[in-house]
């Protein structure tokens, strides 16, 4: 482990930060002896509100109820948007990147604002009130940083569905949230092939009763079907709408979004985000952790299908008044220099992107970061999976010429924002380690039986204090919420990680401890991928596990055991991910597919994953205590037929 090796502050970026090394000590103290006092101070310095609260917190963790900012009203737009007119109304809110290089496209905070309203009143006139949900399925476009804001303009509940997820997980989102409108696109471009949005919201609708509107951005401008009295043309609907729109005043309290994510069991649960205190820690994290100035160009590469690109490509920075840049295409189209181009092009200050890029684009060597110039470049970041210290290093040195503080960032779609990083004046960087918490944060480690443990210790991840960010409830099932989070460990938040902690007092993210998988940076649950693999009329039984991948992280490993007397064959592996893809996305294909005879499981059913994650690792000379299984032999036979790890 290298964690004896430390980058100390660089005194230049010190100097002008934000936070130093004691504003740090001196605040998170603060933070953590009176947080009612300290966020109440942040939520007036960062926040507009039209009326203020009347109690800080009331939290009952048992109950998983959190509420913040009891009583204050305010809305999110008034706060990214209208605040700034005056002072910053010409300044560029959204720098659009193409996904190829020849397209790209300025919005500044004044058009941005013009079109929300506009896009506002377009939803108002479709029936959208406070309160109901509203689908997204969009590529990075600029246009989705408007659809997005205009929910929140009305208090609609916006709910995005990652553009990579297909007509079936598409399905089951809008079902889930009972949204009637869901906008989308015609086509969108990435690594210069087309992606046919509107033909999986199509298939999806079919099986959505309750859908009854569909808003298209053409995009693409390309031929495509259209369904009439159901489908709306994004422009012609714009031009028709006016541009004054009131916002809806909103209760700290009242949702702004949902965002599924997967968790151990089951299908994917709906997360959901309330308005004052997600935008306070959104708002906050994004200046501190990136140290973000006045001025700035600032780019996260990550997708608003994700949390990331809610929190740290729109809510975060617009609410700060930053210039974000949107990117639609990938890191290696047209090349693989892509990220450091687009960084030279819009002298990006702050670059924010996942390991498993990073991993990706080291593979490809040192020159197509160096014949690049990245001189613009002054914070680093990463998040989304552990980062292992070589690409660590990597990053820093090649990328940041040792010049950039690189803030490896912890945190989940549940947490809202950022919970364990760096900032990058006062904390001295070990590469792998996401260092020290953030203000107000308080985690704790735990042995598997609840107990604390102190000092240099490695077990459960968990926060024994709420943060404002934090997410409320899982929409429709706040059993499920509390179960997920609050049962294992009572009193405390359950994050699904583990992480060490070093003498220095430093978090190392060990990974999930639970059945999720990390693939890419992109969270998916073993449950769902096993329910895709199980459809299939041959197949009896299926285990998924992870295993540990160069460059996406973790691989997808997959044991089916088929019917009696059914021969496995490659063109049924074919078929098999052929379901994957339909019934959640491209990116949940198992990279490996071992036909099993039987899978090892206890005398009472279970099956053993962590015999199966140690045969797909290759370690199975150590696999632990078997005396529980039904047939110890099976395990001999997965041995015998393992695969080959890439
Ligand atoms: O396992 C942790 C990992 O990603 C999980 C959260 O995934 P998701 O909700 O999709 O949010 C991703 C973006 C915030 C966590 O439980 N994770 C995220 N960031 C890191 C990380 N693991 C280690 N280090 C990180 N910096």
């Amino acid at each position: 482990m290298s964690d004896q090796k430390i980058y100390p502050v660089n005194p230049q970026i010190a100097a002008s930060a934000h936070i130093d090394s004691a504003a740090y000590q001196r605040l998170y103290q603060q933070s953590i002896t009176d947080p009612e006092t300290f966020w109440a101070e942040q939520a007036s310095e960062f926040l507009d509100w039209q009326q203020p609260w009347q109690q800080v917190l009331q939290y009952d963790y048992p109950k998983g109820e959190i509420q913040w900012f009891l009583g204050g009203k305010l809305n999110v737009t008034v706060n990214c948007l209208d605040r700034h007119l005056e002072t910053r109304g010409d300044q560029v809110a959204i720098i659009w990147e193409g996904d190829d290089p020849a397209h790209d496209r300025k919005l500044t905070y004044r058009e941005l604002h013009t079109q929300v309203c506009q896009f506002a009143n377009v939803l108002k006139a479709n029936g959208v009130q406070k309160g109901d949900r509203v689908c997204i399925y969009l590529p990075m476009i600029a246009e989705a940083a408007v659809v997005i804001l205009a929910c929140a303009r009305i208090g609609a509940v916006h709910s995005i569905v990652f553009g990579g997820f297909s007509a079936d997980a598409l399905r089951d989102r809008v079902i889930d949230a009972d949204c009637r409108v869901l906008i989308c696109a015609d086509e969108s471009f990435r690594g210069g092939k087309v992606v046919h949005s509107k033909l999986n919201v199509d298939k999806a609708a079919k099986q959505c009763p309750n859908l009854n509107t569909v808003i298209v951005i053409k995009h693409t401008g390309h031929d495509i079907p259209w369904t009439a009295g159901r489908d709306i043309d994004y422009r012609e609907a714009m031009q028709a709408a006016s541009a004054d729109c009131e916002p809806v005043m909103m209760d700290a309290e009242d949702p702004l979004f949902i965002l599924y994510t997967s968790g151990s069991t089951g299908q994917p649960k709906g997360v959901l985000h309330t308005t004052g205190g997600y935008l306070l820690y959104a708002a906050m994290t994004h200046k501190y952790v990136f140290d973000y100035q006045e001025g700035d160009v600032y780019w996260c590469t990550a997708d608003i299908g994700w949390i990331t690109g809610h929190s740290y490509v729109l809510y975060g920075p617009l609410c700060n008044g930053a210039t974000s840049l949107m990117f639609e295409g990938v890191p290696t189209y047209p090349h693989p220099d892509r990220f450091w181009q687009v960084i030279d092009k819009h002298q990006v200050n702050i670059f924010y992107t996942a390991p498993t890029a990073i991993r990706a684009l080291m593979a490809q060597g040192d020159d197509f970061v160096t014949r690049t110039n990245r001189s613009s470049l002054r914070i680093l970041g990463s998040v989304g999976e552990p980062i292992n210290p070589e690409a660590w290093e990597w990053y820093y040195q090649v990328v940041g010429n040792k010049r950039c503080p690189l803030v490896d960032t912890w945190w989940q779609t549940e947490t809202g924002g950022i919970l364990i990083t760096p900032l990058p004046g006062a904390t001295p960087l070990k590469p792998g380690s996401a260092t020290l918490p953030f203000f107000g944060v308080k985690p704790a480690i735990l042995d598997p039986d609840g107990n604390i443990l102190e000092g240099e210790a490695e077990g459960v991840l968990v926060l024994t204090y709420p943060w404002p960010g934090q997410a409320r409830t899982v929409y429709g099932d706040h059993a499920r919420f509390i179960d997920t989070y609050f049962a294992k460990f009572p009193g405390y938040y359950f994050a699904g990680d583990g992480a060490r902690r070093d003498k220095d007092g430093y978090y190392w993210i060990t990974g999930r401890i639970d059945d999720v998988l990390n693939v890419c940076g992109h969270r998916l649950g073993t449950a769902e991928i096993e329910s895709a693999l199980v459809l299939h009329d041959l197949v009896a039984e299926a285990a998924v596990v992870g295993f540990p991948h160069p460059i996406k992280g973790q691989g997808i490993y997959a044991y089916v055991t088929l019917n009696v007397g059914i021969e496995g064959n490659s063109s049924l592996k074919g078929e098999l991910k052929d379901l994957v893809r339909e019934e959640i996305s491209a990116i949940a294909l198992p990279d490996l597919i071992q036909w099993a005879p039987g899978l090892p499981k206890t005398r009472s059913g279970k099956i053993m994953r962590r015999i199966l994650r140690k045969i797909a690792a290759n370690e199975f000379h150590d696999l632990g205590d078997t005396s529980t299984l039904a047939d110890p032999s099976v395990v001999e036979q997965l041995i015998a037929n393992r695969l080959k790890l890439p």
